[in-house]
């Protein structure tokens, strides 16, 4: 399937670098409209390409800490269709998560950002996703899997990640009532602040694969789990 779609509307959270600002330039490159929410949009390289799209890029202030957060979004873009919302922002969390030791707090804000905050997002933008029978696309890891789970430590970053699935799978259900597709991705191990210098696919190769299996994805897939590539992954 081609995945030039042209005339299609995404919404993208953590726009700002790694995996989030590739989706903002291969969608917009590929003609859609692109809503990249960030922290501070006007900086840095999403500055520049906002700069530079032709207003085909369209900045949104967004702090996932903040859970008045996504009500007041989708209240600044009412009477909005969106064809795809990626739920991509997503923090490690505490710097130390293994047998010594997992402070509270760190704990805590990963699950607003990485659990809560998605879900949130999700409901708010539900509306305008249900005209345009949407997709619903949320950047997960398989580090969030207990089936698939081979090695130790990461106690936090895997609880929020397995808890967002879980709850994605929820709405994944009652959506579909509505028309609306909802999954939960895998992105690969990938070169960002993240995944860190050793990770095997780039950016580029991770959003590529990644947006043909979207592109692919239709009512019958909701509530699955997919590795980039478009593999079924294990809860
Ligand atoms: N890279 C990998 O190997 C890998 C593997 C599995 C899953 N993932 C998942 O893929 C997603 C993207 O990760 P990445 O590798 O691109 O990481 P990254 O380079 O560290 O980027 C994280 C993004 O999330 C944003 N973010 C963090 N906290 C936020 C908040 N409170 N409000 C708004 N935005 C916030 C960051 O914005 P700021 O610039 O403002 O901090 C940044 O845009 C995450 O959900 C991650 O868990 C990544």
């Amino acid at each position: 399937m081609s995945l030039r779609d042209p005339g299609r509307t995404c919404l993208v959270t953590g726009a700002s670098r790694g995996l989030g600002l590739e989706l903002v330039r291969q969608y917009v490159a590929d003609g859609w409209v692109v809503h990249a929410c960030a922290r501070d949009p006007a900086s840095g390289a999403l500055g520049e390409a906002i700069a530079a799209s032709n207003g085909n890029i369209v900045p949104h202030v967004l702090d996932m800490m903040d859970p008045e957060a996504p009500a007041r979004l989708a209240h600044d873009l009412r009477g909005m269709s969106l064809d795809l919302l990626i739920n991509n922002a997503g923090v490690y969390g505490p710097p130390v998560q293994d047998l010594s030791g997992v402070d509270q707090q760190a704990w805590l804000d990963a699950f607003t950002v990485n659990s809560i905050a998605p879900v949130r997002l999700t409901l708010a933008f539900l509306p305008y996703l249900a005209k345009v029978k949407g997709k619903v696309v949320t950047i997960t890891s398989r580090m969030g899997s207990i089936g698939d789970m081979m090695a130790g430590g990461y106690y936090a970053y895997r609880a929020t990640k397995a808890a967002v699935n879980a709850s994605l799978r929820a709405i994944s259900i009652d959506v579909a009532a509505q028309n609306v597709t909802s999954v939960v991705m895998h992105p690969g191990w990938v070169r960002t602040d993240m995944g860190g210098k050793e990770a095997p696919l780039s950016p580029k190769e991770s959003v590529t694969a990644m947006r043909k299996v979207i592109s692919g994805v239709t009512l019958s897939d909701t509530g699955k789990f997919f590795n980039y590539d478009g593999e079924i992954l294990p809860w």
